[in-house]
């Protein structure tokens, strides 16, 4: 899939999402967005709302395997609340896919039963899936396609009109998935979804990425720092500290025992994203 790291959104590029979000959507029944659980605002594109009108919409929160399980169940209640349908996902594992049809239908009750009423019944539920890059859109597709191939080729010089991928239980989905552009004027969304990896991590220096990691983390999970890097729980200090204790206590110096804050920082990013430091969630419901 693409790449967000390398993906610069240029105008353009937007305006073609847009369009092809606005061609694709009276071909379907509902819109399921992709979030990364560990950051389930940021990782929303900010005009989704308007793209997708009064069309239903599924929310999928995914990755749950690396997110707090208990701040990925107050998410789901913050969406259910206002009105979504939401599912927690492992796409990778497949953990959690099996509840998409389900969770469709439920969503789609009233419209399946005007359909049925019209002797539609069997009529396919088509859905287009969305989420910015890297968030698992084709992980997904894979999953819930059951092993077929996801993806028609694209092909140079080819125009090929939009395919329908058969999944299990009559759900269909648009072959090509809308990839969406964050909210990257927002300095903080832009720096938490550089602690996962999903955007180029130079917008800030990795040492500064990864001292607001440190800060976050020390505030919110104070005991994975203890146990991985031996931080204490009680000591208050900016995050650049806990970076320079990071490496004194794992035995990253330079010459003459100055502590190398530059490969903590890319051990801590590596180890963070690779969840060695447990199920993290970078974000909670705000003022719910
Ligand atoms: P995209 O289409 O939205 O761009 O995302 P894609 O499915 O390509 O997934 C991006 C990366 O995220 C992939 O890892 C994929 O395996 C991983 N991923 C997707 N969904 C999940 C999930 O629910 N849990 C976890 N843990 N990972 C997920 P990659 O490093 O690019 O490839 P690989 O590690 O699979 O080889």
């Amino acid at each position: 899939m693409e790449d967000m790291k390398d993906i610069q959104w240029f105008p353009g590029h937007m305006a073609k999402t847009r369009r092809m979000i606005a061609k694709s959507l009276p071909l379907v029944d509902a819109a399921a967005e992709l979030l990364d659980a560990r950051l389930p605002m940021s990782s929303r594109n900010p005009e989704l709302r308007s793209l997708t009108g009064k069309k239903p919409r599924l929310i999928i929160l995914n990755k749950a395997d690396m997110a707090d399980p208990a701040v990925t169940q107050q998410w789901m209640q913050y969406y259910k609340k206002q009105g979504f349908a939401v599912i927690t996902a492992d796409s990778k594992s497949g953990k959690g896919v099996k509840q998409f049809a389900p969770v469709l239908r439920e969503l789609l009750k009233d419209q399946l039963e005007k359909y049925a009423a019209k002797g539609m019944k069997g009529r396919p539920i088509r859905v287009m899936i969305l989420g910015i890059p890297n968030v698992g859109k084709s992980s997904l597709i894979n999953r819930l396609a059951g092993g077929k191939r996801a993806k028609a080729e694209d092909r140079a010089g080819v125009t090929r009109t939009q395919q329908w991928i058969k999944t299990a239980d009559g759900v269909e989905l648009l072959d090509t998935p809308g990839v969406l552009w964050p909210k990257l004027d927002d300095q903080d969304v832009a720096v938490r979804l550089a602690m996962t990896g999903a955007v180029r991590d130079d917008i800030l220096d990795k040492e500064a990425l990864a001292a607001r990691l440190m800060t976050l983390l020390h505030t919110e999970y104070p005991q994975a720092l203890e146990q991985r890097y031996k931080i204490p729980p009680e000591l208050e200090a900016e995050g650049f500290a806990y970076l320079e204790l990071m490496a004194k206590n794992r035995g990253m110096l330079l010459s003459g025992g100055v502590p190398n804050t530059e490969r903590a920082a890319i051990t801590l990013l590596d180890e963070f994203r690779g969840t060695k430091l447990g199920r993290i969630s970078l974000e909670k419901p705000q003022g719910d």
